[in-house]
């Protein structure tokens, strides 16, 4: 069997951290190659090769995936919802080019994978905000989801017309505590945990009714590589799989902290990213990978409270 040697793009970001240094355990420190536009992230440093590079310069991005001999993709760099909201044509430019850039050297270079995530901000206010089904009306009403949405068709696309092998999930909001999340709607969910134990109080920009669907950083590390690991005839779907955790508000978030932290205290502030979270479903039916490549998660808001408290706790002494 080929050897094979990946290439994260934007592996200094909230996801590339955890995966980039989940794929060298499996695929050797040497075999996945990190890259981001800005610094490596510590947490990288001495684990594996690195390189700076900006995934709009296909040209560049060329030249490495020949240099370095790269077989498969995994392309993270993206701007996201609330800092898409913020300036619209820099995130439709890197969300799309960056992702056309990739596409394209796979094609050229016939690598054997390429993984590219999309994310439950597809969905709109038309969509259904219980248990989102796999197809439904789909009518994204921020930037950030219509990049998404377009990309899934996109990944369809280099599919079905070139045989690149594009696999993708639509992730719900992911809590992590190794590397700060990037520009998010649901970013208050692991700003919760880091406010808590600093200051014994968290002001929330999310009202405190607001479920989301989300998911802990472990479970969709596992997820990512089951996904890519899984038999090209499982993958069925080739725009992007739902993928589902738990779902949880604010307010039932802050309780269960409470049952660590008792003096814990929360307030609410709604600001822009309100309307962001009102427009996206409340929690997501994803039977449909579960059938086709045997997902399931593992964590629920007890489990991941107990373990982003502790690692915290950890860090912090
Ligand atoms: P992040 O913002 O934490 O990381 C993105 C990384 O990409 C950053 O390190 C950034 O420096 C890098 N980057 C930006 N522009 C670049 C460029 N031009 N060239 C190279 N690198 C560049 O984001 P994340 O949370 O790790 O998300 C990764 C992917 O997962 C994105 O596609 C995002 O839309 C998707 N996603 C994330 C979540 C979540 O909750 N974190 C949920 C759904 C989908
Ligand atoms: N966590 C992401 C965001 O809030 C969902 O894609 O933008």
């Amino acid at each position: 069997m080929k050897q094979e040697k990946i290439l994260v793009i934007g592996a200094s970001g909230q996801i590339g951290v955890e995966l980039t240094l989940a794929l060298r355990k499996i695929y050797g420190a040497a075999n996945v190659v990190a890259s981001d536009l800005r610094e490596q992230n510590a947490l990288l440093e001495g684990t594996g090769p690195y390189v700076s590079m900006d995934v709009m310069n296909k040209e560049m991005l060329h030249v490495q995936v020949i240099r370095q001999n790269i077989t498969q993709i995994y392309l993270l760099a993206a701007i996201l919802s609330a800092t898409g909201e913020k300036n619209p044509n820099l995130a439709w430019h890197l969300n799309m080019q960056g992702l056309l850039n990739v596409l394209d050297i796979a094609r050229e270079e016939k690598l054997t994978k390429v993984y590219w995530p999309s994310s439950i901000a597809v969905f709109g206010p038309t969509s259904p905000r219980q248990m989102c089904p796999q197809k439904t009306i789909i009518e994204p009403t921020t930037v950030y989801g219509i990049s998404k949405y377009a990309g899934e068709f996109w990944c369809n696309y280099y599919f079905m017309k070139f045989g690149v092998d594009v696999r993708s999930l639509r992730y719900p909001g992911l809590i992590s505590y190794k590397s700060a999340p990037g520009g998010g709607t649901t970013d208050y969910a692991v700003e919760i945990y880091h406010e808590a134990l600093k200051d014994g109080h968290y002001d929330c920009f999310l009202e405190k009714d607001t479920y989301l669907p989300m998911m802990y950083m472990p479970d969709a590390i596992r997820a990512t590589i089951e996904l890519m690991e899984a038999p090209s005839e499982s993958i069925k779907t080739r725009t992007s799989y739902n993928l589902s955790g738990m779902s949880f508000s604010p307010e039932e978030i802050a309780t269960e902290i409470k049952t660590h932290i008792p003096q814990f205290s929360i307030s609410y502030q709604p600001d822009y990213r309100q309307a962001i979270a009102n427009s996206w479903p409340q929690s997501i039916d994803d039977s449909v990978a579960r059938e086709e490549w045997g997902w399931k998660p593992e964590y629920n808001l007890a489990g991941m409270t107990n373990d982003m408290l502790e690692n915290l706790q950890t860090e912090n002494r």
